[in-house]
């Protein structure tokens, strides 16, 4: 069976399922093709910090109408080390931009019923996507979907399938540049059920490791502490868990974390990956696919999102008056973003994280900098502003 349709989308994560909404508003026809169900991914736990300029853009498109009543404004966060904790006022330092705490998986969920709404495409449960003629003004795309083999013509396909899709692994390896680093340590992450400990989110360094105070709603808490990556995570028990968050995070003040069940656990590995560049012929990759972040800068969504942005007016002025300087210039304008955002996490990761290889003088550096950006107007400035994320157009 044949098919046609402007863009063909690969994936529907952040990056696709915003896509499709932004090009349909260029009225500009897309198909999304997600390989797993959609029960699975709007089940997927994934991060949950959403930038002032990703609130803003979804709320100019009215689909933050759930956001806006379940996501929680964050106007801080604290660092954590020494047995204090500090606060960094993020709106204060930033002209008033905040932070969102809305799970990922909710924003998948608004962005599904969305696009449905508006009578758009999505095709869960396809198999063997295979991108062809790339290269040409018609690329296309063959996949099965119910048993059937489809083929759909493209004017463009957008590579939106995250770290382990085939978007990036068609582009020929002579044409690519890979930078990539894999960090000594990962997170082990918990959903538990309990009362927020803390109003805002901490982020805590100390001799036994990272750890970090999240939540999801006033009744559901997420808590990270760093691991070695290889670990099983059968090998720790709950109580284990939450003693070494009470060791992390003690204070000298006698802060108490709140504890109740623990209802999910998983241990995630931490990397930094570009590829570059983020285009080949008439493919585009945005979001995971083209790049990763460490999640201590909650970055990962937001990048998608500014990437997936770029794309959509892009394409707009494609069609509109058949500009192509835009897409031309699609890798460069995401890869500024990109790159600070990469330096931002690696950052933020380096002073936070136990190396298991350092020494005194690398732990002394990195509780010199912890205490020059709690101290420093200017340092505290520079983490906020990028924390809340800078402008699109940056
Ligand atoms: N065919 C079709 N779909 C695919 C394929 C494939 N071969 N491979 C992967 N996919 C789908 C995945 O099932 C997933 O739903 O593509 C989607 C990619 O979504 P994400 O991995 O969420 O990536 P992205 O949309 O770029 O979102 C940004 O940054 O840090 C992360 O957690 C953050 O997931 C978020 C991501
Ligand atoms: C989360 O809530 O899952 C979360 C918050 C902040 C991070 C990473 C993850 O830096």
């Amino acid at each position: 069976m044949n098919r046609r349709t402007q863009v063909g989308i690969i994936g529907a994560g952040p990056a696709g399922l915003l896509l499709s909404l932004l090009l349909a508003r260029e009225r500009i026809d897309s198909l999304v093709l997600e390989s797993r169900s959609r029960d699975e991914i709007e089940a997927t736990i994934r991060a949950g910090v959403l930038e002032q300029g990703t609130v803003d853009l979804m709320t100019e498109m009215g689909l933050a109408e759930r956001l806006q009543r379940e996501g929680a404004v964050h106007h801080g966060i604290e660092l954590r080390f020494d047995r204090e904790g500090h606060r960094i006022p993020l709106s204060e330092l930033t002209n008033g931009r905040a932070i969102t705490l809305y799970p990922q998986h909710e924003v998948i969920k608004d962005l599904i019923a969305a696009r449905l709404n508006q009578g758009g495409h999505i095709l869960f449960n396809v198999k063997d996507v295979y991108l062809s003629d790339v290269t040409s003004h018609q690329p296309r795309l063959q996949f099965i979907h119910e048993h059937e083999q489809m083929e759909l013509q493209c004017d463009f396909i957008a590579g939106c399938d995250g770290f382990h899709g085939v978007s990036r692994v068609s582009i020929p390896e002579a044409i690519q540049t890979v930078f990539s680093r894999f960090y000594p340590f990962g997170w082990l992450g918990i959903l538990m059920q309990a009362p927020p400990s803390a109003e805002e989110l901490i982020y805590a360094y100390s001799n036994r490791g990272f750890a970090l105070v999240s939540t999801r709603s006033p009744e559901l808490q997420r808590m990270y502490i760093q691991c070695d990556p290889q670990e099983d995570i059968a090998n720790w028990s709950d109580a284990m868990i939450l003693e070494e968050l009470q060791l992390r995070l003690a204070t000298t003040d006698n802060w108490q974390l709140r504890m109740g069940p623990i209802i999910q656990k998983s241990i995630l590995a931490m990397r930094s990956f570009v590829t570059e560049p983020m285009q080949y012929g008439r493919l585009f990759l945005a979001g995971d696919a083209a790049h990763i972040v460490p999640p201590t800068g909650a970055k990962g969504l937001n990048l998608a999102v500014a990437d997936v942005r770029h794309l959509a007016h892009a394409l707009a002025l494609f069609y509109r008056e058949n500009r192509t300087d835009l897409l031309e210039a699609y890798s460069t304008t995401c890869l500024r973003r990109v790159w600070r955002a990469e330096h931002f996490s690696w950052w933020m990761t380096s002073m936070l994280h136990r190396f298991p290889d350092d020494d005194p003088f690398q732990q002394r550096m990195q509780r010199a900098q912890l205490d020059y950006t709690v101290r420093s107007r200017a340092a505290a400035m520079s983490l906020a502003e990028n924390y809340v994320g800078l402008p699109f157009d940056w």
